[in-house]
């Protein structure tokens, strides 16, 4: 049982992928996953803090497992761990080890340390001018891998906590993207996904000095590599040879993220966005103006402190000006430590209807876009199967969800996961397409589907 570990991962992509960086430094020290936390001798969470909400499910988590935490190791990783420190010793005494997002290069020496049996080990600086190449990582999935491109933010936004969790904005080097990107592709990944909470504001540190389109063009045109997405976007560093990038490359999705977070440019100002409403919309014209149809998507908060109604009015404008695919929305959370925190805050019942408003209104959005998709054959990412429905979900291009049939039994008994399909679509709901398979390709290039469940 001692050299077994679990983990269970909360928050965006970026620790999404740190996990897998994780799993790979540990399966190196001879550590093997298991499914459940009862199973394992090592318990680790790697954690959010971005909302209150998402820090309160790390502590019940640690509640629970409290009873049966004699004889386990237990870590806190990720971002709760680097803003709440050595307080998570205070809170849940049972813990052993905290290590923050920013200090993962930290990490072996941290296990060398809980391994002797050292109690309390901490891995929280945030000086850090270095980025988590893990010598080994193991993906979740073998068709579609994440690369962390850019770490740490350098913007400063009022009401957020990444800068304090993630430290300073630091790119890695466009030699060891391209090797990386390169091995994947031999091994049969056929999906990209490059990360960072600005991922548009990589700046390459090699002498060679690549622009972020330049990084795009080059992973877009490397041989057998189907789709490549980009995530999350920043509005202001988004410039018109991203776009262009798009326009030269096929595989380049046609989907970018691109959260406003607010319509209102007065509540944008508080929120230090460092654009307005009009330079947003400007953005958004030019994404539109691409030669080939890119669907957008965002993330919005309600109920920032000031947020009057006027404002919310023109967020719901907003959404009807740019016709999102899908929309994440929130209500606004203070976090310790941030500006927007200190302000006058507006009452929690307010933001709860703000946010049920928005969100019927881009509800009837949704609804009435993905029924004009309706009798189009769409290209789908096969991700996994719905065994209730006995229906295969996969993505579009544009990142919309297909969840589809094989009424023909073209495909019998395959395992559709990781393979590309062409699906005809039937139906739409607000949140995704149903459709039928018309043709499976022939069989994948990777090999192999890890699944822990
Ligand atoms: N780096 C990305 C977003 C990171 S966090 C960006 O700049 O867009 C993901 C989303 O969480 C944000 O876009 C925002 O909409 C939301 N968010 C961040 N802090 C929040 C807070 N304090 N309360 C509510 N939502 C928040
Ligand atoms: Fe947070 Fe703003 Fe940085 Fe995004 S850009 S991670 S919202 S500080
Ligand atoms: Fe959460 Fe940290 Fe990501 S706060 S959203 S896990 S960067």
């Amino acid at each position: 049982m001692s050299k077994t570990f679990y983990i269970e991962t909360f928050g965006c992509q970026m620790n999404v992928h740190d996990s897998e960086k994780v799993r790979g430094l540990l399966e190196a020290r001879g550590y093997s996953q298991v499914s459940s936390p009862s199973e394992a001798g090592m318990v680790l969470y790697n954690t959010c803090s971005i909302r209150d909400k998402a820090e309160q499910k790390v502590f019940s988590r640690l509640g629970g497992i409290k009873r049966q935490a004699s004889g386990k190791t237990i870590g806190v990783l990720g971002c709760v761990a680097q803003h709440n420190g050595e307080d998570i010793f205070q809170q849940a005494p049972h813990v052993d080890f905290v290590c923050g997002s920013a200090s993962y290069n930290a990490l072996p020496e941290i296990l060398d340390r809980v391994e002797a049996g050292e109690a309390r080990v901490t891995g929280l600086s945030l000086e850090t001018n270095e980025t988590f190449d893990a010598p080994r990582i193991e993906r979740d999935r073998p068709y579609s891998a994440y690369i962390t491109i850019i770490e740490g933010c350098d913007k400063s936004c009022t009401y957020c906590v990444v800068p304090f969790t993630r430290g300073p904005e630091r790119s890695r080097d466009s030699e060891a993207l391209m090797r990386e990107a390169r091995e994947l592709a031999a091994r049969g990944y056929t999906e990209i996904t490059l990360l960072g909470q600005t991922v548009n504001s990589y700046r390459d540190p090699a002498s060679a000095g690549w622009s972020f389109a330049r990084l795009l063009d080059e992973i877009g045109r490397l041989p057998r590599i189907r789709r490549v997405r980009f995530t999350t976007s920043h509005p202001s560093d988004f410039t018109r040879d991203i776009v262009d990038a798009i326009d030269r490359n096929e595989s380049l999705c046609d989907w970018v993220h691109l959260p406003v977070q607010s319509g209102s440019t007065s509540v944008l100002k508080g929120m230090r966005r460092t654009y307005g409403r009009d330079e947003y919309l400007r953005c958004v014209e030019m994404i539109k103006s691409a030669e080939r149809k890119i669907e957008l998507s965002t993330d919005i908060i309600v109920g920032f402190p000031g947020e009057t109604e006027a404002d919310f009015e023109q967020t719901l404008s907003l959404l009807d000006s740019v016709q999102y695919a899908s929309v994440f929305s929130f209500k606004y959370s203070p976090r310790r430590g941030t500006p927007a925190a200190e302000m006058q805050q507006v009452p929690e019942v307010e933001k709860g209807r703000r946010l049920r408003e928005l969100q019927q209104r881009q509800r009837r959005i949704q609804l009435r876009r993905n029924a004009e998709l309706i009798g189009r054959s769409e290209e789908a990412l096969v991700e996994r199967r719905n065994l209730k429905f006995r229906q295969w979900v996969g993505r579009t291009t544009q990142n919309r969800v297909l969840n589809f049939s094989d009424p023909s039994a073209l495909a019998t008994g395959r395992d559709l996961r990781g393979t590309y399909c062409q699906v005809q679509v039937t139906a739409s709901g607000p949140n995704s397409l149903v459709g039928e398979l018309v043709s499976a390709e022939a069989e994948p290039a990777f090999q192999g589907l890890h699944v822990l469940n």
